[in-house]
């Protein structure tokens, strides 16, 4: 049976990274893909008047999965807040109801010399980072940058039900099932009473999975401990801002953010997969975008979406082929590699799938 992929370029490098992941599942033509192209964020202000277009997201509902690159750019920040390509992305998370956002920081040994930490503090690195993604401050109610007492005041509302820490916390829980059975829930509790409440329900889901080693951390604690001594952690789960800042800071250990691929899932774990880096304006257009996060981002679609462990595996050990020749593109580049550009790179997947 045909599956059909909507196909969500965005903005700055996002259309030259998604073309490579592109390349890559027509290169595996026993998947039965079906692709099809629709704007989003900048790209869909331009052509559309808004960042998340009807029709894009008519394609994504129909769609069986989403692949995303990236939005923004900065010849959009002086528009209205909702008309910024940021809220497309926001959007479409929530309409589709997104609400698991997996983002694995995993070491690729040939990397460690690329990572800014010291090898033997990042070389077996495996981690999973599970981010509550349609909650939380960002779309808490009320929000706004109004006049209070003759200045400007801007607030935003950080805000979490039970149901929805639940379902995160069970899908986190989960994930630990198959991996290491450990899970640290991290949150501000010492200050807030959304992450108190976030931390009650965590600890009412862990009863369901006595095998599961559950340990709490503040945010401002993951934080030093990530960089300490990251191996510590198995799986991570944490709310919207917290996991969108500790995300970043993990792609470092793994030597990119060009590296570090995400699945945001639904319910019935339809899923809308993209890099977790953004759209670089600065060197968008230069064909020289590391696509590697995209392309895995395309092997935790055929996984997590169709259960297709074998082909996921299968992209997967051909970037880890391409990276042990010594293939790389700028940002993973070290002396005696050999450098190459985005869409090299994707030429060089295809050909070690084979
Ligand atoms: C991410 C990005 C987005 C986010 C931006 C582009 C809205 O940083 O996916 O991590 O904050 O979620
Ligand atoms: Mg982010």
């Amino acid at each position: 049976m045909t599956k059909k992929i909507a196909v969500l370029p965005g903005d700055g490098i996002g259309p030259e990274i998604v073309a490579q992941a592109v390349k890559v599942l027509q290169a595996m033509p026993e998947l039965n893909l079906e692709m099809e192209e629709a704007a989003i964020g900048g790209a869909g202000y331009d052509t559309a008047g808004d960042p998340l277009p009807e029709a894009t997201l008519k394609l994504a509902r129909e769609a069986d999965a989403v692949l995303l690159g990236a939005v923004g750019g900065p010849q959009y920040d002086k528009l209205d807040r909702p008309l910024r390509p940021e809220r497309g992305l926001l959007r479409i998370r929530k309409e589709l109801n997104l609400f698991a956002n997996l983002r694995p920081a995993l070491l690729y040994p040939e990397l460690a010399d690329s990572s800014s930490l010291k090898p033997e503090v990042v070389s077996g690195l495996d981690i999973m980072i599970v981010r509550e993604l349609t909650g939380d401050v960002y779309f808490g109610q009320p929000r706004g940058i109004e006049v209070r007492n003759g200045e400007r005041v801007g607030f935003n509302t950080m805000i979490y039900s039970e149901s929805e820490v639940r379902r995160v916390a069970r899908v986190a829980f989960d994930i630990a099932m198959k991996r290491g059975k450990k899970l640290c829930s991290v949150e501000k509790a010492n200050v807030l009473e959304c992450s108190e409440l976030w931390k009650e329900v965590v600890i009412e889901v862990s009863k369901g999975y006595p095998e599961v080693e559950l340990s709490h951390m503040y945010v401002d604690n993951a934080a030093m401990q990530l960089v300490k001594w990251p191996k510590q952690f198995d799986v991570i789960v944490t709310g919207n801002i917290f996991g969108d800042i500790l995300s970043d800071q993990a792609s470092m250990l793994s030597g990119s953010i060009g590296m570090l691929p995400s699945a945001s899932l639904d319910e019935n774990n339809k899923g809308m997969y993209e890099p977790i880096h953004g759209s670089a304006p600065d060197i968008a257009g230069k064909n020289v975008a590391n696509p590697l996060a995209t392309i895995l981002s395309a092997a935790m679609m055929l996984r997590y979406t169709f259960g297709d462990e074998a082909n996921a595996q299968r992209i997967e050990q051909a970037v880890r082929k391409v990276l042990a020749d010594g293939v790389r593109t700028a940002d993973i580049y070290t002396a005696g590699t050999k450098k190459v550009s985005c869409s090299e790179m994707g030429d060089a997947v295809v050909a070690a799938l084979k």
